[in-house]
């Protein structure tokens, strides 16, 4: 079975204090997981949190990256940079990264090739607005999202990385997409990766859900065969809503334990 993974996504939110606080209050309320979990907070708090989390099973991603290891580049950071700080993951194509600040396809591959490249995980994240679901247009966008973000990526760095089906319309709206085409889609994703690359690829690949989930929602989410965890937003700001999306995806994972 693959496991389970779930990361806070805590955008543009804490202060250091809190920041140290939100991430002390999860490495002791998650304890010891049965599923993979990891926070990502901005990052100029990287290296406050990754003294929190060092050797607890916490691992630290970043919430976007550069795809030069250096340069004249003001205000950006490198995949190196990010390593170097502690991160085992970096988040990429994140939508609000799409709509709000224009990036490209072509621009986040840059990225995920630079990412992969210099050894972190790439969360990378696909997702379709309403006005295309409205337009019948979900799967044309997230299959252009793929082929856009994943040229180059061969089966060997394919291994680290993790999508993250994250619809438009859902994040941050209260609106958690329905388990059944939540699953439709993540369904479709592993047929594209398995087209691309094959049956082991494809079984091997975490597929995460994200947008709105929350713990009294997420539990039926979570079983569906083809949702591997979750990418969290508003949620993972409160250390007991986190924890609690965390023990849902450990019940998922091993529902006889
Ligand atoms: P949300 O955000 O959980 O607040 O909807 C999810 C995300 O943007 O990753």
């Amino acid at each position: 079975m693959r496991p389970k993974l779930i990361v806070g996504n805590w955008k543009m939110y804490t202060l250091r204090a809190s920041a140290r606080d939100l991430a002390a209050a999860v490495v002791q309320r998650v304890g010891t997981p049965k599923v993979q979990v990891g926070v990502c907070p901005p990052s100029v708090w990287l290296t406050t949190v990754a003294e929190v989390v060092r050797g607890t099973p916490i691992a630290l991603g970043a919430q976007n990256c550069h795809y030069e290891k250096e340069g004249a580049f003001t205000g950006e950071i490198s995949p190196q940079m990010l390593l170097d700080a502690g991160c085992a993951y970096v988040i990429l194509g994140h939508s609000e990264r799409r709509h709000k600040l224009n990036e490209s396809d072509a621009f986040i591959h840059r990225k995920v090739l630079a990412a992969l490249q210099a050894g972190l995980k790439v969360i990378l994240c696909l997702g379709e607005t309403l006005d295309e679901r409205k337009a019948n247009q979900a799967k044309a966008v997230v299959d252009r999202q793929l082929s856009g973000c994943l040229a180059g990526v061969d089966a060997n760095a394919l291994a680290n990385v993790v999508l993250a089906y994250e619809p438009v319309w859902a994040i941050g709206t209260g609106l958690m997409a329905e388990p059944a085409d939540a699953q439709e889609m993540h369904a479709f994703i592993r047929g594209w990766i398995r087209g691309k690359y094959g049956e082991e690829a494809a079984v091997r690949l975490p597929i995460q859900y994200g947008g709105s989930v929350t713990p009294d929602k997420v539990a039926a989410l979570f079983r569906q065969p083809d949702i591997d965890g979750g990418l969290i937003g508003g949620a993972s700001l409160q250390a007991e809503l986190f924890t609690a999306i965390v023990r849902i995806a450990e019940q998922a994972a091993s529902p006889a334990a």
